[in-house]
């Protein structure tokens, strides 16, 4: 089973990076072959609504950066995880950016171009906000990856008030509920 992680925070050993690494983690003792990108370290163009990728003979978006390689990994992954903080009640620019760019992966019938047979499971890291932060952007994830891509969705992992980007490295609890849940996401 392959399992490929999303983050899109640009904290680097922050909060929602950690969650995931350790799913990730979970994943592996499970016998999962697992990949962590931070769409932060890549170069992610925005969507052009050019049209590129909905005209006949086209498969895929015209830009070249790292989004090929993202497509790819998606294409093969059997399991997504994707890691985002709440900006201003949103997913931050990254992943909004990163989503706009899964349009390229949708024929021009908007049937998907990737496989259907795929889990995916999101993890929300921010400040304050409540449970109902939470829930309408998991709710806009499962729009998106589980209505229109088809995917099975494994639910979500939120952790509250993290302005401290360490708050998840220094709480042992919270590492092994990340373990726990990427070990039952591949059972
Ligand atoms: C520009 C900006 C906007 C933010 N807006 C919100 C918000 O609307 N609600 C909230 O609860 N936290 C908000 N936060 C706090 C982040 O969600 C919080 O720092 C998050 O847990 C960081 O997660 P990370 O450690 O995974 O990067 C905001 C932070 C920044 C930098």
């Amino acid at each position: 089973m392959k399992v490929l992680g999303l983050v899109s925070s640009p904290r680097k050993g922050g909060n929602g990076h950690t969650l995931v690494e350790n799913i990730l983690a979970g994943a592996a003792e499970n016998g999962a072959e697992t990949e962590l990108i931070r769409l932060t370290d890549v170069e992610i163009k925005p969507c052009l609504d050019c049209g590129f990728c909905k005209k006949e003979g086209n498969t895929t978006c015209m830009q070249k950066d790292a989004m090929a390689d993202i497509y790819a990994k998606l294409e093969a992954a059997d399991a997504v995880i994707f890691g985002m903080p709440i900006y201003f009640g949103r997913p931050n620019a990254p992943f909004l950016g990163f989503i706009d760019r899964m349009y390229a992966m949708a024929n021009p019938d908007f049937s998907p171009r990737l496989p259907k047979d795929k889990k995916f499971a999101t993890v929300i890291t921010l400040g304050g906000g409540g449970l109902d932060v939470v829930e309408a952007n998991h709710a806009t994830l499962a729009g998106i990856f589980g209505g229109m891509f088809g995917w099975t969705d494994c639910g979500f992992l939120w952790k509250n008030m993290m302005h401290d980007r360490k708050a998840v490295a220094g709480n042992p609890e919270a590492i092994a509920e990340a373990k726990a849940f990427g070990k039952k996401l591949t059972e």
